[in-house]
């Protein structure tokens, strides 16, 4: 197993559209391997495969405090959305580890339909935290980030906050 290293905004990587998994083989299942564990060594709670410059339609989540609940979503797609909710987002690929946090609007409950990693369908209801980074992490595979959602004047803070820093470097 191996880290990887994640991609950072605004990397044009970020952008691209993942394809989807044809055959669930011993690649992809390293690559998930990979994932779960940079996943745990950054302390996020999602991380799609767009973001470690893979562009295979993979992600991968625990959202609970145990970090024992992992899931490994394969060619995810959202089947239903219903409701909001807006809650603080983050991102391993947004200034990760400078506060970069905001309220995003999403859909309050979302049910996911994906592939696991013996190629078995499996759908999941979920709410809050979970609804939340099931979209996030969808988002990704399309190449799109959570400040996306965020009105221009704060994506052009978000934007200056990273380049100040990066210019501090
Ligand atoms: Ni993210």
């Amino acid at each position: 197993m191996a880290i990887l290293s994640v991609l950072q905004y605004p990397d044009p990587l970020l952008r691209r559209k993942a394809k989807p998994v044809v055959d669930i083989n011993d690649e992809i299942k390293a690559i998930v391997a990979d994932m779960y564990e940079t996943m745990e060594v950054e302390h996020g709670v999602g991380l799609a495969a767009t973001q470690v410059g893979i562009t295979w339609r993979i992600f991968v989540m625990d959202v609970s405090n145990t970090r024992d609940q992992r899931i490994c979503a394969i060619n995810p797609e959202i089947l239903s959305r219903e409701g909001t909710q807006q809650d603080e987002e983050g991102c391993l690929s947004v200034g990760h580890g400078l506060g970069v946090y905001d309220k995003v609007q999403r859909a309050a409950k979302v049910r996911l339909r994906a592939l696991d990693l013996d190629g078995n369908v499996f759908e999941l209801d979920a709410d809050k935290l979970m609804a939340a980074c099931i979209q996030h992490e969808v988002d990704h595979l399309n190449g799109i980030l959570f400040i996306d959602h965020l009105s221009r004047l704060k994506q052009e803070r978000i934007r200056k906050k990273i380049e100040k820093h990066h210019n501090r470097l």
